[in-house]
């Protein structure tokens, strides 16, 4: 047995909530409420998907008997870790054993690519107890593989027949569950009796909408985040010599940035769907960072925190024409690679083929990230940008700027980039409980025999035993959009909305925010101990439910 520590010890006794309607166990009666359509593009969606189109949501009420035949059920994990993910799993497990004890639970290894290739392993209380209320997707593994090809699916429908799987779980983000949807139709135009399930999943929060409250892992890997953005404003302004910049994941939305800017009340909390909307420029987020500095630093406070959203370089307008700009001549000449870097000047660019307004834009930056530009490619030869380093391009220009423009103050950076510090967390009380309602909700959803839903979990702002369990289906979601040069279909991805709530508390404080340091230290995630310390939602979630 491996060593485990006193806390893990102490967790793995922590016995998550659940909503009252699993009173009697997942076998539940089903309210089923109006037709469904979808989020748009009505007749692309129907046409696309005959078999699934249309279905009600559903929720439970409670049942008081149970005579559901055992089922066996297999579970995938996909894409990026988010604390929460085994109790989705635990959630099933006791879930389909509470719809009947001979039930069986299996686990696709890897991801969705262990379901084409038949890599898989039961899940059996031994292995399933060891994993309750701990982070991590290492139970089976995780995996970014694409399911979207009918040989692939004709692959996995043989591999669950072969085990006699009735239902199959995707734990995914949106477009995991897209492919789950597409998987969901498929199984039923085949009648192969299989059932598609999917549960929310990812710390970038950007799977929500009026039936998903919330994203699971998003509320753990926030306030870690936040715990080490508070310790390190903490350090600011005791050591009162360090700019720090700081980068959290998210690799399209800001969800994680703005929630960590509000629990923090860092000085300036960038928001990239604020910075597309309103057509920044890199110059512009510069020189704006660098007059907060000035006047800081006039009230005697040289040191500011700054909370940087992973994916911005791709909102800022021209650096989105720079990149693609870059990706088509790189294409065409990878020598480029080595010349672009060490261009003097804008008409050495032009020369290369870049406009001369990229031109400009890729000479301002420093030559690391000059560097980084040109160098990191994906397989399909695209920039990666999440691999920029932004927190050191945005920190070293600010000192740049504030060099040329105002040498008597002092002026010093720090940068960090803070991702897997929480994306693999032991899952707060709140990721606990909203995983193993997840997975318990699957498992009612099975047992109804409901197919291409998505498990759904509501009113979380409110004590568990208060949660609404039930399914939405996943066309409800979706809309067409345009994908590596194809029309798709795809569930609508949920962006910082500059009209929600939690952005226009960020918009109504930041300025004093910027100012004064009002820093807020949340400390680490708490498991034991008051309710107000142990089981607060996210500021974000809050705000939207309210
Ligand atoms: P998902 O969308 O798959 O949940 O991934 C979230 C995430 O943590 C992003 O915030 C981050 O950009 C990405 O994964 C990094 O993934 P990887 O470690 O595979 O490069």
């Amino acid at each position: 047995m491996p060593a485990i520590s006193a806390l893990q010890a102490a967790r793995a006794a922590y016995q998550p909530k659940l909503p009252t309607v699993f009173a009697n166990g997942a076998a539940v009666n089903i309210i089923e409420g109006e037709a469904t359509t979808a989020a748009a593009d009505l007749d692309q969606i129907k046409a696309l998907f005959p078999e699934t189109y249309g279905a009600p949501k559903v929720t439970f009420e409670v049942n008081a008997t149970s005579d559901s035949a055992a089922i066996n059920v297999a579970v995938i994990l996909s894409g990026g870790q988010a604390p929460g993910g085994h109790n989705v799993i635990a959630g099933i497990f006791d879930g389909i054993k509470s719809l009947n004890a001979d039930s069986k639970l299996y686990g696709f290894l890897g991801g969705p690519g262990g379901a084409v290739d038949n890599k898989y392993m039961e899940i059996d209380s031994a292995i399933m107890d060891a994993y309750r209320n701990t982070g991590g997707f290492d139970i089976i593994g995780s995996g970014r593989t694409k399911l979207e090809e009918t040989a692939q699916f004709d692959k996995v429908i043989a591999n669950c027949k072969a085990l006699n799987i009735g239902a199959l779980v995707i734990i995914g983000g949106d477009d995991s569950n897209t492919n789950g949807c597409v998987l969901a139709e498929y199984c039923k135009a085949q009648n192969s009796g299989i059932l598609v399930i999917g549960a929310p999943k990812t710390i970038d929060g950007d799977l929500k909408n009026e039936d998903i409250e919330a994203s699971f892992g998003f509320d753990t890997a926030c306030k870690v985040y936040s715990e080490l953005i508070g310790n390190i404003s903490r350090d600011a302004c005791s050591a009162r010599k360090y700019w720090h910049f700081i980068k959290v994941m998210g690799r399209s939305a800001s969800h994680i940035a703005l929630e960590c800017g509000l629990q923090t009340r860092a000085n300036v909390t960038l928001v990239s769907e604020e910075v597309e909307a309103k057509a920044m420029t890199l110059n512009g987020i510069v020189a704006d960072i660098a007059d907060k500095a000035v006047k800081r630093a006039n009230k005697g406070e040289h040191f500011g925190i700054v909370v940087i959203p992973e994916g911005v370089i791709e909102f800022i307008p021209q650096m989105k024409v720079l990149i693609a700009e870059l990706n088509d001549l790189l294409a065409h000449d990878t020598s480029l690679s080595e010349s672009l870097p060490v261009a003097q000047d804008i008409a050495q660019l032009q020369a290369h083929g870049l406009s001369s307004e990229s031109a400009g834009v890729y000479l301002s930056m420093p030559a690391n990230i000059r560097q980084q530009l040109v160098m990191d490619r994906d397989p399909h030869g695209n920039v990666q940008v999440s691999r920029i380093e932004t927190e050191k391009l945005i920190a070293s220009m600010v000192e740049m700027y504030m060099q040329e423009n105002h040498s008597d103050i002092h002026f010093s950076e720090q940068h960090h980039f803070f991702g897997y510090e929480g994306r693999c967390a032991a899952p707060s009380n709140f990721d606990a409980d909203y995983c193993y309602s997840l997975g318990y909700t699957a498992a009612a959803l099975i047992g109804a025999g409901k197919t291409a839903c998505l498990a759904s979990v509501k009113n979380l702002k409110s004590p568990a035993s208060e949660w609404i369990a039930g399914g939405i289906p996943l066309t409800s979601m979706m809309n067409v959009e345009r994908r590596h040069g194809a029309d798709k279909p795809v569930i609508k991805k949920a962006l910082v909305e500059l009209d929600g709530a939690p952005f226009k508390e960020l918009a109504a404080n930041r300025d004093q925010w910027a100012l004064h340091s009002a820093y807020v230290f949340p400390g680490p995630i708490q498991y034991f101990g008051p309710t107000e310390v142990c089981d607060q939602p996210t500021i974000t979630l809050t705000l939207e439910q309210s």
